[in-house]
């Protein structure tokens, strides 16, 4: 008799996203003349930048070539794109890493998913609260979250580091310690940030719990403000605590393309049960060596291009069209009379709901009302209920027209 991993059965029903999806296209096949513009799930709308493109082109007729045809490649990825990523998203910051320190993948939601396997099931998880809500469900599947209580909306083992209005969206350092520590800045989906002083005392406090912060900074590119750290080594003392996640999938429209990074610095290490110290660097390795093949030569070479001076200006264009939906969102909802975070250094818009009107209520009176869709903040945990997010990602048209729709709905 095959056995399952009872894990899963701790999930809640279905994936976030997938609830959304699900929920759009049966109020699509029941109202097909209704337009309905869609702001929740953070997916990109601009076409890739042409240098991506060509390059991809060139590579698949690489490909095609005898002389210059590839098969395998280095499961921790080419160097061609490694010593891009070193030199413009570090190295120009004076931040000092190595080669082999980055790990190319097909993703920052695999890597962060995929990271858990490293760590011993034993290991307390921290989380902000509201949180992307991959980092709570691999911890389910991995038996770190326990049961989940319906009533509290939370899960018995994971510490919830609640991030509202009323702390300024700040993280507090928790009173329980914690073994991992989640955090995500530029934040989704809150889309406020961390200063530099901010984000010093979590490197301190990870420092002195020996524990581990995962830091996921897909969103660094829309970052506005001169004192936000883009990267987590930006302070002092991060390369040893410190793995941090990176992804072309909101800086270069590679949503669909798939590729993004993971830097684990070699000094950082985890421990035995001994107290053994152990390279999380070399683990890693150890890991894609045996469950990945390395993202494909053609999404690589068309990763690469996104670090041409032609290619830096193509996606900044992208980047600034986004940032100026931000602006528009920000501006329709103020108008609107809402209160509203984010926006400044993030593609998110996190909207607080006025008389303690429910996500999820809010969410249907928003599609069946204005036919707008948008993400219930309590999706991404009990922190989030009686906020909502829009996401400044959909094309122009759409967005001016969604701020129309909710300046002149009552
Ligand atoms: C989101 O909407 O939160 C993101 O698009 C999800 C993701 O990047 O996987």
């Amino acid at each position: 008799m095959i056995n399952i991993n009872e894990n899963f059965l701790d999930l809640q029903d279905s994936y976030l996203f997938s609830t959304i999806a699900k929920k759009v296209a049966k109020f699509q096949e029941e109202n097909p003349n209704k337009k309905v513009i869609k702001l929740g799930i953070g997916d990109v709308t601009l076409p890739l930048a042409k240098n991506c493109v060509e390059a991809m082109k060139l590579a698949a007729e690489d490909l095609s070539r005898k002389e210059t045809f590839m098969g395998y490649g280095p499961e921790q990825g080419y160097d061609f794109l490694r010593s891009k990523i070193l030199e413009y998203d570090y190295k120009s910051r004076g931040i000092d890493i190595d080669i082999d320190e980055i790990f190319v993948s097909d993703g920052a939601k695999c890597d962060t998913g995929n990271i858990v396997d490293i760590f011993s099931k034993d290991n307390r998880v921290a989380i902000t609260d509201p949180v992307y809500p991959v980092y709570i469900d691999t911890n389910t599947m991995s038996g770190r979250a326990g049961k989940y209580n319906e009533l509290t909306g939370k899960y018995e083992n994971i510490i919830y580091i609640p991030c509202t209005a009323e702390n300024n969206f700040e993280p507090e350092l928790p009173t329980e310690k914690p073994d991992i520590i989640y955090l995500c800045f530029p934040n989704n989906p809150t889309g406020t940030v961390l200063d530099r002083s901010q984000l010093k005392k979590w490197v301190d406090y990870a420092k002195e719990c020996k524990a581990i912060i995962l830091y996921d900074s897909a969103y660094e590119a829309f970052i506005t403000e001169d004192n936000i750290p883009h990267s987590i080594y930006e302070i002092e003392g991060a390369k040893d605590v410190a793995i941090e996640f990176r992804s072309f999938s909101k800086t270069a429209g590679f949503t669909g393309v798939r590729c993004g990074y993971v830097v684990i610095p070699k000094r950082l290490n985890g421990y035995t049960k001994n107290g053994e110290s152990i390279s999380l660097n070399k683990l890693w390795n150890r890991r894609t060596c045996t469950k990945f093949n390395g993202v494909s030569y053609i999404t690589q070479k068309g990763a690469e291009a996104v670090y041409s001076e032609e290619g830096q200006k193509q996606i900044n264009k992208n980047i600034d069209y986004y940032k100026e939906n931000a602006r528009i969102i920000k501006k329709g909802l103020e108008e609107a009379g809402y209160t509203i975070f984010g926006a400044v250094n993030a593609p998110y818009i996190w909207l607080k709901l006025p008389d303690n009107v429910k996500s999820w209520d809010f969410f249907d009176k928003l599609l069946n009302e204005v036919q707008i869709v948008g993400t219930p903040g309590v999706g991404f945990g009990p922190g989030g209920e009686g906020y909502f997010r829009l996401t400044a990602f959909g094309n122009r048209e759409d967005t001016i027209e969604a701020m129309n729709r909710i300046k002149n709905w009552q």
